[in-house]
């Protein structure tokens, strides 16, 4: 068994990769830091876990050292005191947007401030297994990933890897998400009666997400509209992209099936009939399933790609879970099984 220790576990990352960590087989929870809530149970933030736990919160500043540090801290955080955490643990999860991005300038360009710690960002592998399970393995340092560029990368990725997609035409990502992928403190914006009911669009182009899009699948000209939608988990990514000429319906189905034959959390979606026709997320809470699904009007060239994730699974915990289980050489899906729930 490696002890684990989470930090910012009072937060909805850190609350699910607690559930998680819980659950899995060759890991065990040594610490979970809150500053606000320092010598509570953790089940009284995070009521799922009574009876699972009897851990009590405990400051960022009583670490002592582990197997793995998972951080789950607002933006900026982790970059600030990585030597500290580096020497607390052999493996590090960050959550948190810091170390995803390879390129300091890029960093810099879309969080508007330099980089912390610059010299880090080449030593931290993007936690997408999909995409860097050779990278992965034996890996030290994890960076978690964006829920609306995970979205976005998947529904994309297979058709790309491909070479079906024209990437010298635009490609276009519509993105819906829920309210958790805000965090756990409140806001003018995440209040009930504002936030309830609401399909507002809060960035029609320039979320930093996008950065991530670029990073990943080498692409320039593409571009994230986000929509808050009434749900508390999921992000949905629609995306809109022009394949080659002659590309056929045929030549997606094969590109997608072979990436869900490939990789064990990616689920192809496309029924002729039912209610279950294309991804949704409402069926994926709590699970870390990406369901992908594909249109093309062959006419036009014109494809519709879709991803549906739980952001707080497949787009935050679930994908760095998986990743330190390749790190570690495990079974990518350990402790990872949940199907999700239905109905729900
Ligand atoms: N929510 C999502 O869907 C999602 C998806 C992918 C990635 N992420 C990323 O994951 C990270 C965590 O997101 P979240 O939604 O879990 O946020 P959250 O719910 O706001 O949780 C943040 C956690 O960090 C702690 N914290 C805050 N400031 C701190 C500080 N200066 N030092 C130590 N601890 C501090 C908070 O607890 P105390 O204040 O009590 O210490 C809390 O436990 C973010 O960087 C976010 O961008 C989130």
């Amino acid at each position: 068994m490696l002890r684990v220790s989470i930090v910012g576990a009072s937060g909805y990352t850190g609350g699910e990769l607690l559930r998680l960590v819980l659950d899995h087989p060759q890991l065990q929870v040594h610490q979970v830091t809150s500053r606000r809530y320092v010598g509570q149970y953790v089940y009284q933030i995070h009521p799922n876990l009574r009876k699972r736990t009897r851990l009590k919160f405990t400051t960022p500043e009583a670490l002592e050292p582990v197997d793995v540090l998972f951080l789950a801290l607002p933006h900026g955080e982790a970059q600030k005191n990585i030597e500290r955490w580096a020497e607390l643990a052999t493996y590090i999860v960050d959550l948190s947007a810091d170390f995803r991005l390879r390129d300091p300038a890029a960093y810099e360009r879309w969080y508007g401030q330099p980089h912390a710690a610059p010299a880090w960002l080449s030593k931290f592998v993007y936690g997408l297994p999909e995409l860097h399970r050779q990278d992965l393995r034996g890996a030290r340092f994890i960076s978690g990933v964006g829920c609306n560029a995970t979205a976005t990368i998947l529904a994309l990725w297979p058709a790309l890897q491909a070479g079906l997609v024209d990437t010298q035409r635009p490609i276009i990502a519509d993105i819906k998400v829920g309210s958790s992928e805000g965090g756990a403190s409140p806001n003018p914006g995440s209040h009930h009666p504002e936030r309830a009911n609401v399909v507002r669009t809060y960035a029609p182009f320039g979320h930093r997400h996008t950065a991530e899009v670029m990073q990943e699948l080498g692409l320039t000209d593409v571009h994230l509209t986000m929509t808050s939608v009434d749900m508390v988990r999921g992000a949905m990514a629609t995306v809109h992209a022009w394949t080659h000429p002659g590309v056929t319906e045929k030549d997606l189905w094969r590109a997608y099936r072979q990436a869900v034959n490939e990789n064990p959390f990616l689920r192809l979606v496309k029924e002729r009939r039912g209610i279950y026709r294309v991804p949704d997320p409402k069926i994926l809470a709590g699970s870390n399933y990406a369901d992908l699904g594909f249109a093309l009007d062959e006419a036009h060239g014109h494809l519709v790609a879709m991803a549906a994730i739980d952001n707080l699974m497949k787009g935050a915990a679930g994908s760095a879970l998986q990743s330190l289980n390749v790190a570690l050489g495990w079974e990518e899906t350990l402790g990872l099984t949940f199907p999700g729930l239905h109905p729900i």
